[in-house]
């Protein structure tokens, strides 16, 4: 078994959350990810929410498996000859710095170009072109401006954001997907192109539902939104529905055995049509099946407040693993509200590498999320993130070719090195 992206070269310009995430990716499915950090500095991420003094933060190692670390300082003439040769050995760069960044640093679109035809340039900004093409954009920003926000939380409170990331790793895995279209395109063209994401793009890209919703809502009111039956009038927009599901088939979180001391004993019930009698035999309403006003979904729609209250009443007797097996052994669909302590400890997440534990030489034993997209034919084994400029001469030399001499000259000039060492001398 090879993996899949062996011999795909990435010069990695990317920091903080979005971009790693999506380099991450391709050095998991086997491309040699080389990571270009500030000279004693690096990626910021790695000082940030430390756990343990002066160690790599859970925060970086969790976000740059797999790839090498290359300290340069790209501002300095000699980095920038270095760059210049890293350009012409690698297939693709990959960044995500401010608007503008890798202009002033003297690499636009059309010189990388020059230097390399063949190289792929992808880069994540917070917005695509219009008016605000030049800000810089974190995660919530991006929730908030794409849609996810407005339409989280509950109606009579304030927009939410979501703890999944999907503004800064989810525009990374859309970057990711661009990056191996442009790979393959590649193949017949044989030139390079631009692959841009944008974190508004991706956030409305994955709250696609709710802008079908906000045009069913010209042609009357969102049946089955909560608010419906509760005789609430809908507004313009998309309104927060809570926990009501996002389809057709209505659902809502409920409360399980132990619920007044476990903020977590609660399950997803979804009450899919075909198993509707199935429900009702299990909560004890076999007189549902038939009866008019709940029988059909149609009729259920305005009651579903009172409804799930009833199922509610049937969940909160089982805990919500009890309540998850019984209504699997019917094919109804839920699912219990896992902690993040529930699956760091999950089995069958640890047998198929989705959750992983990785040695790093100076944290010890760690946990981390490894590949959740899984190649029959290419295993993607997790590697420790890199100490920052781990790499720095074994690039020199085995990517670019440089003699020792080489090597040397180039530490001399001060692009290699933290400034502390500089001052020293
Ligand atoms: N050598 C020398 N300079 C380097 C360098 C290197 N190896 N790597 C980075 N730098 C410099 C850049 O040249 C730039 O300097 P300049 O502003 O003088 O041109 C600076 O470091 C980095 O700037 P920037 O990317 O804007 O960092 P920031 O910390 O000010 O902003 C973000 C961080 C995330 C807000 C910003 O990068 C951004 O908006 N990115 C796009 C959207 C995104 O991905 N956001 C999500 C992040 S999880």
């Amino acid at each position: 078994m090879s993996q899949a992206l062996k011999g795909v070269r990435i010069l990695d310009f990317t920091h903080v959350q979005s971009g790693p995430t999506c380099t991450q990716l391709l050095a998991w499915f086997g491309a040699d990810v080389i990571k270009i950090e500030r000279p004693g500095v690096g990626d910021i991420t790695r000082g940030q929410l430390q756990d343990i003094p002066n160690v790599d933060s859970l925060y970086f190692t969790m976000l740059n498996h797999n790839k090498r670390s290359i300290t340069l300082d790209t501002k300095n003439p000699k980095g920038k000859e270095v760059l210049t040769a890293l350009i012409k050995q690698c297939d693709v760069l990959v960044e995500n710095f401010g608007p503008g960044v890798l202009d002033r640093m003297g690499f636009p679109w059309e010189k990388i170009q020059s230097i390399n035809p063949k190289m792929i340039v992808a880069s994540i900004k917070g917005f695509g072109p219009g008016p605000y093409e030049d800000c810089k954009v974190y995660e919530n920003v991006a929730q908030c401006t794409g849609g996810a926000a407005s339409t989280t939380g509950f109606r009579d409170g304030p927009p939410l954001v979501t703890g999944a990331q999907i503004g800064d790793s989810g525009t990374g895995l859309h970057l990711a997907l661009g990056i191996v279209t442009a790979l393959y395109h590649r193949t017949h063209s044989g030139k390079g192109q631009r692959v841009t994401a944008a974190m508004q793009d991706g956030v409305l890209n994955l709250a696609r539902v709710k802008l079908r919703d906000q045009q069913r809502l010209a042609h009357g009111p969102l049946k089955e939104y909560s608010q419906f039956g509760e005789g609430i009038p809908f507004g313009e927009a998309t309104p927060r529905a809570g926990n009501d599901s996002g389809g057709g088939q209505p659902g809502r979180i409920l409360k399980c055995k132990g619920w007044e001391n476990d903020p977590n004993a609660y399950i997803y019930f979804i009450t899919q049509a075909p198993v509707w009698e199935k429900i009702c035999d299990v909560i004890g309403e076999p007189d549902w099946k038939t009866h008019p006003d709940y029988a059909k979904p149609v009729a259920r729609l305005p009651r579903l407040n009172e409804i799930f209250a009833r199922i509610e009443q049937w969940t909160m007797t089982k805990t919500k693993f009890e309540a998850m097996d019984i209504l699997n052994k019917d094919d109804i669909p839920c699912g219990p509200i896992l902690s993040m302590k529930e699956l760091s400890e999950d089995k069958s997440l640890r047998a198929t590498g989705t959750v992983v534990e990785v040695d790093h030489p100076t944290r010890g034993k760690y946990l981390s999320v490894g590949n959740p997209i899984k190649l029959s034919d290419s295993p993607a084994d997790v590697k420790r993130s890199p100490l920052l400029g781990e790499h720095t001469d074994e690039i020199l030399r085995e990517v670019l070719g440089f003699s020792d001499h080489q090597v040397a000259d180039i530490h001399d000039s001060g692009a290699l090195d933290p400034p502390r060492k500089q001052a020293a001398e």
